[in-house]
């Protein structure tokens, strides 16, 4: 029964919200055959490739406050850290010779970037590196912010829903924070011609399977080019401290979901995800994921900018964690790509 429905979701990129939930509490029972539809559509759409994108992490202000987040405003234990333009154009340059062909400049939400600072720093990225693609992710802005930087030549925006369920929004998020707004910078950012990326945490507070299912009817709904999802995990430093971790095992599960749904789909191994299980990225590119994100960022930065506890990779060297990675990947059949990796509709 499990099978049969695994196998319409992949004929028909589509279930009910039902039947998601029915395999979402039954997945003991068929993730491995799940697992398996899912790393062979993956590798029927990408060949074996995993792309990779550079991660700057450009600013841990954030005025958001967050209750899951280790770099929300109230946390007076961050070390609160900015780079300069010239900061991120040598993370660029560095995650060039690398062999990155994306970089995904991520922040908190920080008033501190303008859009005329972005614009710059966007233009002399593409001057250096015209065949890179520029991803930002750096939260809610205007509808005129995101037209002039996308103007200034970013091809990408990385925008998490964070939760499908308006209910569950506002249990995850201080009051003047507003799910409809959220989901206005998504349209927004999607009629400008982004390539979008939504997400949402696995395992986060309050969330339900039944949650986890109509997270899938969104990104039905949505169709996005990008989906981030990894576990929820706990921060010490936020209201969130004392909830329970997500698990590797759900998350991978709702890859190999999603992998089906949207066969097209950039769908990346986390570091969350890698953090909460030594061998969780391999295990997302086995069920489905094709994407990995290592981080270019300078160390002062990458020790700062932690959203949760223990994460992984802060005090290696890009270079160090490409090599990582590689080793890893190999063990899955699959290899890493210089190329920009962009969304293709077709198949
Ligand atoms: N655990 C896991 N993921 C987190 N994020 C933020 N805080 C946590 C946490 N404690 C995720 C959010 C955000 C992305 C940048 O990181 O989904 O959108
Ligand atoms: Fe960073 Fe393995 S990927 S050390």
């Amino acid at each position: 029964m499990y099978k049969a429905l695994i196998d319409k979701l992949e004929r028909e990129s589509a279930l009910s919200k039902k039947e998601f939930l029915t395999l979402i509490e039954n997945r003991d029972k068929c993730r491995e055959y799940l697992t398996k539809r899912a790393f062979e559509v993956r590798n029927k759409v990408f060949g074996n490739t995993v792309y990779i994108r550079g991660l700057i992490e450009i600013s841990n202000y954030c005025k958001n406050d967050c209750f899951y987040c280790g770099i929300r405003r109230s946390n007076r234990n961050v070390e609160r850290y900015r780079l300069s333009p010239e900061e991120i154009i040598s993370c660029a340059d560095e995650g060039f010779k690398l062999g990155f062909r994306t970089f995904v400049l991520q922040g908190g939400e920080d008033s501190y970037y303008t859009d005329e600072l972005l614009c710059s720093v966007i233009t002399e990225i593409k001057k250096r590196y015209p065949d890179c693609a520029i991803t930002l992710s750096l939260g809610e802005r205007t509808y005129k912010s995101y037209k002039t930087l996308k103007e200034a030549g970013a091809d990408r925006y990385l925008l998490r829903h964070e939760t499908a369920n308006f209910e569950h929004y506002s249990r995850l998020h201080p009051k003047e924070m507003d799910f409809f707004t959220r989901l206005k910078c998504i349209a927004d950012l999607k009629s400008m011609g982004y390539q979008v990326g939504v997400g949402f945490m696995v395992g986060s507070p309050f969330q339900t399977l039944e949650d986890l299912a109509d997270e899938m009817l969104f990104l039905m709904q949505i169709k996005p080019q990008m989906v981030g999802i990894g576990p929820f995990i706990s921060h010490r430093d936020t209201p969130f401290k004392n909830f329970e971790n997500g698990s590797a095992e759900l998350t991978t599960f709702m890859l190999s979901l999603i992998r089906l749904t949207l066969p097209n789909v950039l769908l990346p191994a986390t570091t969350a995800l890698g953090t909460i299980d030594g061998d969780g990225r391999e295990k997302g590119i086995l069920a489905g994921a094709n994407v990995l994100m290592p981080n270019l960022s300078p160390s002062f930065a990458k020790k700062n900018y932690l959203l949760y506890d223990n994460k992984i990779c802060t005090g290696d060297e890009a270079a160090q964690c490409i090599e990582c990675l590689k080793n890893r990947i190999k063990k899955t059949g699959c290899e890493i790509t210089v190329s920009r990796g962009d969304y293709k509709d077709e198949l």
